[in-house]
């Protein structure tokens, strides 16, 4: 893989990736982060756009003539202790790129780097997004507010792919994530001795019944042939062994790939829960939101990117998950492309042991600089 870029800007950009990996900040504390990557870019004499975000970059290539394709990589790490072993480990502690944001980040700084050299001839221009907070799930829509989509006709990215060898892709038409929604839920009764429920109104109980009606909007109201998935991950009530407590409390979350599925999972919901609390005299305090909407690869430019990375990688077929990215949030503006790129490990994002291979690199910055020059050239 290493002659897909020169061999001496490919270990550029892993040792940059790996400085990045030792370094890694939380969602919308990327402030070294950003730094270094204004760095990088004001050294190759690319024009950086201004920005009201303290953490994220945002630049341009190109002359402004033509149309405009915009490069995405996210730039956040979770706070997980890192237990990877590589030699460049976290030197924060409970901070990790545990999801392979240092791969991005480095692979489009590799594809600007390429851009830039060919600029003159470019037939368009390139917007180049380091997004902040991906994993708060708000950086996309901070990046929209602050105009940095503005006269953007299409978007691409990519996710490194665990459990796929490097030098392979993944990427298809249509939903290719989960749209992600939360819930909160507090049902108060009346608080009263543990021995008298009968002067009091137990939400303990109701807990239990919402629990389990609410798994049937899954299995019952949702097609058998659809996918959702309404998971309650979190409860709680009272504080000793002999009072029954006044409020429960539970939380929880909502994956669909489908818009009606999500829609219709939202509408069962609220008179689910508060009719299932009315019928036992319990109030129910519902709080809803809306998270990102799926990863909706537009079809058009799906087959182009599909066709130009078949160049450089070999493809592999991309299975739905449940899992969401606020790329999607782009795509609700511009058409897009969403794809995935092999990272060399079978350890799942999100794991303290989480490992990226550096191959996967350049291919990505291949990804980001041939898909550039070819979807501007069929815009
Ligand atoms: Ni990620």
């Amino acid at each position: 893989m290493s002659n897909l870029i020169d061999p001496n800007l490919n270990r550029q950009l892993i040792a940059w990736r790996h400085d990045f990996h030792q370094h890694p900040e939380l969602a919308n504390q990327e402030e070294r982060t950003s730094q270094k990557i204004r760095d990088i870019l004001s050294n190759w004499h690319i024009q950086l756009r201004p920005t009201q975000l303290s953490t994220g970059v945002f630049a341009d290539i190109g002359h402004g003539i033509g149309p405009t394709v915009a490069l995405r990589a996210d730039i956040d790490a979770l706070p997980i202790q890192e237990n990877s072993g590589e030699p460049f480990t976290s030197e924060n502690p409970g901070v990790m790129h545990a999801c392979g944001h240092d791969t991005h980040i480095a692979s489009l700084l590799g594809g600007a780097y390429l851009l830039k050299q060919k600029e003159d001839q470019l037939p368009g221009n390139v917007r180049l997004i380091f997004q902040r907070s991906e994993e708060d799930k708000e950086g996309a829509l901070q990046v929209l507010a602050d105009h940095q989509l503005d006269g953007v006709d299409a978007i691409i990215g990519f996710h490194n792919a665990p459990f796929h060898p490097v030098g392979t892709f993944g990427v298809h038409a249509g939903i290719s994530s989960g749209a992600i929604d939360k819930f909160k839920v507090t049902l108060t009764g009346l608080g009263t001795h543990a021995s008298a429920p009968q002067n009091g109104i137990d939400p303990v109980a109701a807990l239990g019944t919402e629990i389990t009606s609410l798994q049937t909007i899954v299995s019952r109201n949702i097609a058998p042939v659809k996918a959702g998935v309404l998971s309650i991950t979190h409860i709680s009530a009272g504080s000793t062994w002999n009072v029954l407590p006044e409020t429960a409390f539970f939380e929880g979350t909502v994956r669909t790939a489908d818009k009606d599925v999500r829609a219709l999972i939202k509408q069962r919901f609220f008179p689910l829960v508060e009719q299932t609390a009315a019928a036992q005299g319990v109030n129910a305090d519902i709080d809803w939101y809306d998270g990102d909407p799926s990863v909706d690869n537009d079809p058009r430019l799906t087959a182009i990117v599909q066709d130009e990375s078949g160049k450089f990688a070999e493809s592999f077929t991309d299975e739905l998950g449940l899992g969401s990215d606020d790329f999607a949030c782009f795509q609700e503006h511009v058409p897009g492309v969403y794809a995935r790129l092999g990272n060399g490990f079978n350890i799942s994002a999100h794991n303290p042991r989480f490992r990226a291979d550096d191959g996967v690199i350049s291919v990505g910055a291949r990804f980001f600089y041939q898909n550039a020059i070819r979807l501007l050239k069929e815009l």
